[in-house]
């Protein structure tokens, strides 16, 4: 007899009960459709964090948490990382399918066509503290795109989508390294669409007008590889905030900022920042012990940045490639940096403990980035905005394929309500 793929749910307190679906996907778990729920029973579900929700269907990326995959549209990330390039990954993200060479290049054409700001926009920098976080920065300036490109834009009509997508993925490198410039006073620096992606960013990033910039190109190569495994996480905090958002209908460059600021919180991808200052902070691999103690105890609020996952409970696939790169990028570049010692220490100590082991602890991609992201020169505060980058041709490709899914409805989730119950005003003189 055929699965039935029905789960059903008697409520014996009333008698109602319901029918849902079993609704299954290429991959993964099959879901429970609790979409008919409250009407049958009167009753919505709980579940704080989202730890048994799916909140979407999606086919742009899939991970299988117990055995540490991750695909992009099908495609190993351990391919993806040994053989693509970051454009080329955005380039799958958004369309589904590795380009052919003639779309490749109509795809890097349209994005280093797009890569300047308006000039109005820059002035908006001059307006920030000098020493402001360029995540505060990043977030505001992309949220003013919508600014510049809202009346001429429909949500609704798939080539304003692309063009959309196409100004984000090329726009961002070019404020991103505005953020930066402008908080170490240097003058603002123009695109060169002559130059790849990676090369283009580095260039605005590190070129003075005085002296040319000699790049090294296991930078680029290894921050291309960098933006790679950030591009694309399924459902993570960031991206359902930009699904959250775009489901109102809002603006693109609004709703990806809304991302970024979600992406900004250190259990998020604020920990590349935190895992650096951590490092400095235990300082030497005698200090390991004391940071192991502190992180398993439940009366200090300190945790191992860099360490965990929701939904990686073997291992995090990004974190082994970025392990290996690293040690290869610090021998590439001649850097002997001590915070390494200090994070293979950790990583050593937490591994051979059980209060990590029973809770399948394991180093997260951001636990190695930060010492690949100060080995190529890029400042501590700007690690969560390389993330920002990368993660751009994924958040992109969620609002795309949300606007693209029929029947789609805004985001608006339920509560248990915990107030008071129904009361009478009391007038000042008698509370
Ligand atoms: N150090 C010490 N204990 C930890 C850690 C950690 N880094 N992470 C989780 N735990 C403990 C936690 O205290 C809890 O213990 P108990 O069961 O005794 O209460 C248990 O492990 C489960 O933790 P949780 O907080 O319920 O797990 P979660 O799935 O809600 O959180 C996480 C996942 C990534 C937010 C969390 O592991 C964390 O805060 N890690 C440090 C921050 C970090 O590295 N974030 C980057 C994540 S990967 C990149 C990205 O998402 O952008």
């Amino acid at each position: 007899m055929s699965d039935p793929k029905i789960v059903k749910l008697l409520d014996e307190s009333s008698n109602r009960s319901s029918e849902l679906p079993l609704i299954s996907g290429t991959l993964g778990p099959a879901c429970i459709d609790i979409g008919t729920l409250y009407k049958d029973t009167g009753h919505f579900t709980y579940d704080p964090g989202y730890g048994s929700t799916a909140s979407t269907k999606s086919a742009i990326t899939y991970i299988d948490g117990d055995q540490g995959v991750l695909l992009y549209r099908g495609y190993p990330i351990e391919q993806l990382a040994t053989n693509s390039s970051f454009l080329e990954v955005a380039y799958l993200l958004l369309n589904g399918e590795l380009p052919k060479p003639a779309e490749f290049a109509a795809f890097e054409h349209d994005v280093s066509h797009h890569t300047m700001l308006h000039e109005s926009l820059k002035n908006f920098f001059q307006g920030f503290h000098h020493d402001a976080h360029p995540m505060a920065m990043l977030a505001a300036a992309v949220a003013s795109l919508s600014a510049f490109y809202h009346d001429d834009l429909s949500v609704d009509d798939p080539a304003d989508r692309k063009l959309a997508a196409i100004r984000l993925i090329a726009k961002m490198p070019t404020i991103a390294a505005a953020c930066y410039r402008y908080s170490v006073g240097w003058p603002l620096r123009y695109p060169r669409n002559n130059l790849e992606y990676v090369d283009r960013f580095l260039h605005m990033m590190f070129e003075v007008p005085s002296e040319p910039l000699q790049m090294n190109p296991v930078a680029a190569k290894a921050l291309d590889l960098l933006f790679i495994l950030h591009a694309d996480h399924e459902q993570n905090a960031s991206t359902s905030t930009v699904r959250l958002v775009g489901s109102t209908g809002a603006n693109p460059y609004a709703s990806i900022a809304a991302g970024i600021t979600a992406l900004w919180g250190p259990a998020h991808g604020g920990a590349n920042e935190a895992v650096l200052k951590q490092l400095e902070e235990i300082g030497t691999p005698d200090n390991v012990e004391s940071a192991i103690l502190r992180a398993k105890d439940k009366n200090d609020s300190f945790r191992l940045m860099g360490f965990g996952h929701r939904v990686y409970k073997n291992f995090d696939p990004r974190a082994k490639i970025i392990r290996e790169m690293c040690h290869k990028v610090l021998a590439e570049l001649g850097v002997n940096d001590p915070l390494l010692d200090v994070a293979m220490k950790l990583e050593e100590a937490a591994l051979k403990d059980d209060y990590f082991v029973e809770r399948k602890l394991y180093p997260n991609v951001d636990f190695y980035s930060g010492i690949i992201y100060k080995a190529l020169g890029i400042p501590t505060e700007m690690f969560t905005v390389m993330f920002a980058i990368a993660r751009t041709a994924g958040w992109i490709a969620h609002w795309i394929e949300q606007h693209e899914t029929p029947g789609s409805r805004i985001g608006r989730p339920r509560q248990i309500y915990t107030g008071s119950d129904v009361r009478d005003y009391m007038p000042t003189a008698r509370r």
